[in-house]
């Protein structure tokens, strides 16, 4: 056994021993378990059913959660960017986001190693619970725009969860920030998307599709405006996908039944990919004409 040495280092007792031929050291002031709070976070996979592939099944799901907490939070640094207009800085922190966002889509991959045999070994033990009950999901859906009040009541006894849920929901989303934006720098913006009820869906206008489309037609003049554009779009891009691979994996492994919370299971999963939240972003594209670049390598002189 490696002989180990202490001293004190600016009033913390430190110790040292030579391992592997590396001379290693640590003080119990703060420790690597201490700061990550590894025996709690370890300690919190507590399955229902004693069956071996429920291990999987909770894991999967608090790594998705904890994932979901750091966009929640890097979200938040993103709004605060936009209103401040410090687009640049926003968008290290959205690249950020989407980075997060592939690795939550491809950790699909894990889930799907579980049979629909594994699953029915223990869905009976699940009884109620659902993902439909993650008020982290929907406060990120809040955040993005997708405001649905009826969607809080499974949460309605939690209360520090229900205040929160309420805190985001009426709270302008990621979106309605962005177009305070594009109308404080001038765009033309109709005045019942930035001054509205923000509890209520956002409701789609020709008018913000026309803002867009001139962003897009003359990227040039508004780089930044493009660059935050296409960021946003990414965000649902990838939401869309984390979407798709969810359904995917459930009719893998469900197939048509119905869900642990009751709902019609898939085809409930189905309808959400029609949700938008930033529709004009989507619809500008169809819109379309050729940029003023191209018009201009057209020019005859
Ligand atoms: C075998 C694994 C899974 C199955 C069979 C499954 C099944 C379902 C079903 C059927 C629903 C619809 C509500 C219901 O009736 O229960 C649902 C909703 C949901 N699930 Fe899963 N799920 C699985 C894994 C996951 C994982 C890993 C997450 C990650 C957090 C997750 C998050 C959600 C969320 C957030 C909803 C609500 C979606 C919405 O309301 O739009 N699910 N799930």
């Amino acid at each position: 056994m490696t002989e180990i040495k202490s001293s004190i280092i600016d009033g913390i007792e430190t110790f040292e021993a030579e391992i592997n031929g590396e001379k290693i050291e640590w003080d119990n002031e703060l420790t690597y378990n201490s700061h990550l709070q590894t025996e709690r976070l370890l300690s919190a996979q507590i399955g229902v059913s004693g069956k071996p592939d429920e291990t999987l099944f909770i894991i999967i799901h608090q790594t998705m959660e904890l994932w979901i907490k750091l966009c929640l939070h890097e979200l938040g640094i993103v709004i605060e960017c936009i209103k401040k207009d410090q687009l640049s800085k926003s968008f290290k922190t959205f690249d950020r986001i989407a980075a997060i966002q592939r690795h939550m889509i491809q950790s699909w991959e894990i889930l799907a190693t579980l049979t629909p045999h594994d699953f029915l070994t223990f869905r009976g033990y699940l009884r109620k619970a659902s993902g439909f009950q993650s008020h982290q999901y929907r406060e990120l859906e809040f955040l993005l725009g997708n405001k649905n009040k009826d969607l809080t009541v499974v949460h309605r006894d939690n209360k520090p969860v229900y205040e929160q849920l309420m805190k985001v929901l009426n709270a302008p989303s990621l979106y309605d920030e962005t177009l305070k934006l594009l109308s404080k720098k001038g765009f033309v913006v109709p005045s019942k998307a930035i001054d509205r009820d923000w509890s209520e869906p956002y409701q789609s206008s020709p008018e913000i599709e026309e803002v867009w489309r001139l962003i897009y037609e003359d990227t040039e003049k508004y780089w930044e405006l493009y660059m935050l554009a296409e960021r946003v779009t990414a965000l649902e891009y990838y939401f869309q996908e984390w979407r798709f691979k969810h359904m995917k994996t459930v009719s893998r492994v469900i197939g048509y039944s119905k869900g642990t919370a009751g709902s019609s299971g898939v085809d409930y999963l189905v309808k959400a990919l029609n949700l938008s939240f930033f529709p004009e972003l989507w619809s500008m594209r169809t819109k379309l004409s050729t940029t003023q670049e191209e018009n201009n390598s057209k020019c005859p002189l």
